[in-house]
């Protein structure tokens, strides 16, 4: 690994020769320029002659040789009272790639219309902290395998803070918005290197190197031979088909200064889905090393609260395997019996999450949380009902559910619930064990998915997002950068910080 990411402080002045400006401006507040140091009245009649009118997506990028002094860079989001945190971030994050080219300091300055429409609901440092998480998002570049890699240097970014915004607010949401895009860039990387590289025990190393020195967090590793004792067969089933031996990590953390229960996240950790048996089509199998996301965003959200401070207790849980076809592998119709005494009659074997995460959800129960989160790239079916627009949320508490869609809104990561309906147990009938893996009809399959899960829950506050949808971008556009997409961690930190 090793990303570039970029730091973000605050400024209270710009000099016209030192700094490379960043203007993000609405359509709403045409002449807004008006900065300290800065000739806006020259930029001002500039931005008449092109026309510029800071319409949603506009670009105007003005260099230093033509305005005889710092590149200027104007970002349109249009009529700032149509904005959202959603919409917000993708200008900041395509900002943050238009002022690659600029050699100078960059200070980003965001217009007032735009400020005031986003804090009617949230704070200054709320706003702050999507600026430095977007930024952060939009910049990353996988730094990948390549023999000439183009390795990027971290760039020192100030937001621009006048009299009339709050220093203070600025400061501490930029310095967290920055931790949750450095989580997101820790989870992308993981879900963009290839699978013979990221095998369970290459990650269970990676884990350890991540979090090493941190006093506060432990690392125990549950190996194959410990989950044989346990008696977590489902985890077992899905790996005994490969030759990577599989892992289940618990990462603690444990800040010691409240008394409260943990929230527990668990994070499915296929690091490489072929369907097993029922082997999937070869046309786009090679994303499927990405199908640890769900592991990725528990191990990214991790690190984001680590660095962050966070003051309460977090278990992350996260079963690592490979799911693969061979003599030894799981085959349909094996009945296995899972870590909390049900059996289960396997119909497909590429409904493979479930699986682990029936056994690793079983044993976040056995910690006794406040919550259980889980996060999966758990049905295909979850993409076929809401395109690449919305993670699928379901739970079986309402306040959770509702907790979880204040967090979707404020860090601008969408969810959509799904129900859990009673009808969906009857899909799930087996003639000779307690429930079948996958319904053979395929009707409601993401909600399927979620109620087999509910069996492995005992009623405890739980809520699962199947991130399937958001697992791979396939274009780089705004925040989002062609690859893997880091799903999951923005809306759990968010989660998590307004506990
Ligand atoms: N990892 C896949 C789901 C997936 C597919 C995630 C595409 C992201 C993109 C999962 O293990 C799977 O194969 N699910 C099956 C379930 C089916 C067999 C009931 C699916 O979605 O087809
Ligand atoms: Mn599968
Ligand atoms: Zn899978």
């Amino acid at each position: 690994m090793g990303a570039a990411y970029d730091i973000l402080s605050v400024k209270t002045s710009i000099s016209s020769s030192a700094d490379s400006v960043i203007w993000i401006g609405s359509s709403s507040d045409s002449s807004w320029k008006s900065v300290e140091g800065v000739d806006t009245k020259w930029l001002n009649d500039r931005c008449k002659d092109v026309e510029y009118r800071g319409k949603k997506g506009e670009l105007f990028h003005v260099s230093a040789t033509e305005s005889k002094f710092c590149d200027h860079i104007l970002m349109g989001v249009g009529d700032a009272k149509d904005l959202t945190i959603h919409s917000f971030k993708k200008v900041v994050g395509s900002a943050s790639r238009a002022s690659f080219p600029v050699s100078k300091q960059i200070v980003v300055v965001i217009s007032p219309a735009i400020i005031k429409a986003l804090t009617t609901t949230g704070s200054e440092a709320d706003l702050a902290q999507a600026v430095g998480d977007a930024w952060i998002c939009g910049s990353y570049q996988f730094q990948g395998m390549k023999k000439e890699s183009s390795d990027r240097k971290s760039r020192k970014v100030s937001v621009y803070v006048s009299k009339t915004m709050t220093q203070a607010q600025w400061k501490k949401g930029l310095k967290r918005g920055c931790h949750v895009g450095q989580g997101v860039c820790v989870a992308r990387d993981l879900g963009n290197r290839p699978a013979n590289d990221l095998t369970p025990a290459q990650c269970v190393k990676d884990i350890k190197q991540l979090f090493k020195g941190q006093s506060n967090v432990t690392v125990e590793v549950i190996s194959a031979a410990q989950a044989k004792k346990k008696g977590l067969n489902a985890f077992l089933a899905v790996a005994q088909g490969s030759v990577e031996p599989p892992s289940l990590v618990f990462i603690r953390y444990n800040p010691g200064k409240s008394s409260t229960k943990p929230v527990a996240l668990v994070g499915k950790g296929v690091t490489f889905d072929s369907g097993g048996i029922s082997i999937k089509p070869s046309r786009g199998m090679k994303d499927m090393k990405g199908d640890m996301g769900g592991a990725a965003a528990v191990i990214g959200a991790l690190s984001a609260l680590v660095a962050d401070g966070f003051s309460k207790p977090v278990i992350g849980i996260v079963p690592l395997v490979e799911n693969m076809p061979s003599g030894q592998a799981l085959k349909p119709g094996d009945v296995i019996t899972a870590g909390n005494g049900k059996t289960i009659e396997i119909t497909n074997t590429d409904a493979e999450g479930r699986l682990i995460l029936a056994d690793s959800l079983h044993l976040a129960v056995k910690e006794s949380p406040s919550v259980i989160i889980d996060l999966a790239t758990l049905t295909g079916a979850a993409s076929v009902a809401l395109g690449q627009a919305a993670i699928a949320l379901m739970s079986n508490t309402p306040e959770v559910a509702s907790s979880m869609k204040q967090a979707s809104d404020q860090s601008g990561e969408r969810v959509w619930e799904l129900p859990l309906y009673d009808d969906y147990l009857d899909y799930l009938k087996s003639d000779v064990a307690d429930i079948i893996n996958a319904n053979e009809n395929r009707l409601a399959g993401t909600c399927t998915a979620g109620k087999f899960l509910e069996q492995f829950v005992d009623d405890q506050p739980w809520c699962h997002l199947d991130i399937a949808p958001h697992m791979k971008a396939g274009k780089t556009s705004g925040d989002q950068v062609k690859g893997m997409r880091g799903a999951g961690v923005r809306v759990i930190t968010q989660f998590l910080f307004n506990r």
